[in-house]
């Protein structure tokens, strides 16, 4: 597909679901890739499936949210094994706000906060743990999973989620603007509906979001890692400050 050996890759909440397929297809192209999650044994779990397909990755357990803890575990890689050349922002909390339709009126602001932090900061802390060294070395890539909900109205239930994964497509398009001169180039996937089966969550209601899907399916972890593939590598220079969407046609504009 594009060849990323010799670059090395961390993809955040890689323990399952988009992450995980994202991080399994950039190992599939060459790439060393650090697997984050929160969750060390989901973190081992993608680690083991990319080395038993023959490929390279290490797990790195942090929270996005704890910018001390992102700082450390990037450093440390980059002591330990190799500086980061691309950073995929895919920790995410939908929760269940998003998928349990729930009016803004009904929530709490320790609930906004939470949402913010892991959905915007976390953006921010991945970000600018990376910056300096990609900075120095002349070459970077950081591609952030947002939403199609951050930009266009859907659900009702979605406000927080929504407004966080907005508050990133609009940081990633200003970072982009700041880093484009040391080549690095900074891009948002607005993904839409990913197969609940392979990130690890049912919800019927998703079966009948898909029927509203122009190509006819739900999209796949892979979907999402092809396009990462893509972004990540040397031929994508000139795309940046961009926000593509993801999404079988559902969103277009
Ligand atoms: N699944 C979808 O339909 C869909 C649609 C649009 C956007 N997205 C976005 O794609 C990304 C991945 O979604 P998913 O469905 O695979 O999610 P998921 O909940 O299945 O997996 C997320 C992973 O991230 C980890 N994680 C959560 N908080 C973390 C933190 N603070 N630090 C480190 N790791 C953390 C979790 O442990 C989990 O393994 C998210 O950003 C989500 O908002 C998903």
């Amino acid at each position: 597909m594009f060849d990323l050996h010799g670059r090395t890759a961390l993809v955040t909440g890689a323990g399952q679901g988009v992450g995980a397929g994202i991080a399994e297809l950039l190992a599939a192209q060459g790439a060393l890739v650090a697997v984050n999650d929160l969750d060390a044994a989901r973190a081992d779990a993608t680690v083991k499936h990319i080395r038993d397909a023959g490929h390279q990755a290490r797990a790195l357990v942090f929270d996005v949210t704890d910018p001390e803890s992102v700082a450390d575990a990037v450093r440390s890689f980059a002591h330990d094994a190799a500086p980061v050349d691309i950073l995929v922002n895919n920790a995410g909390n939908a929760g269940a706000g998003a998928f349990r339709p729930r009016p803004f009126r009904e929530t709490e602001p320790h609930e906004w906060r939470r949402f913010t932090e892991v959905n915007l900061f976390g953006v921010m802390n991945c970000a600018k743990a990376v910056l300096d060294g990609m900075a120095d070395r002349r070459h970077g890539r950081i591609i952030t999973i947002a939403s199609g909900s951050g930009v266009v109205g859907q659900a009702i239930g979605v406000s927080l989620y929504a407004a966080a994964k907005g508050g990133a497509i609009a940081f990633m398009r200003h970072l982009a603007m700041e880093t484009a001169a040391d080549g690095i180039t900074a891009n948002t996937i607005a993904l839409g509906m990913i197969d609940p089966a392979a990130s690890g969550r049912v919800a019927d209601h998703t079966r009948e979001l898909a029927k509203r899907i122009p190509v006819g399916r739900i999209g796949l972890p892979d979907d999402a890692g092809a396009l990462c593939a893509y972004l990540a590598s040397d031929q994508a220079a000139w795309i940046t400050g961009q926000t593509l969407h993801l999404n079988g046609g559902s969103y277009t504009s």
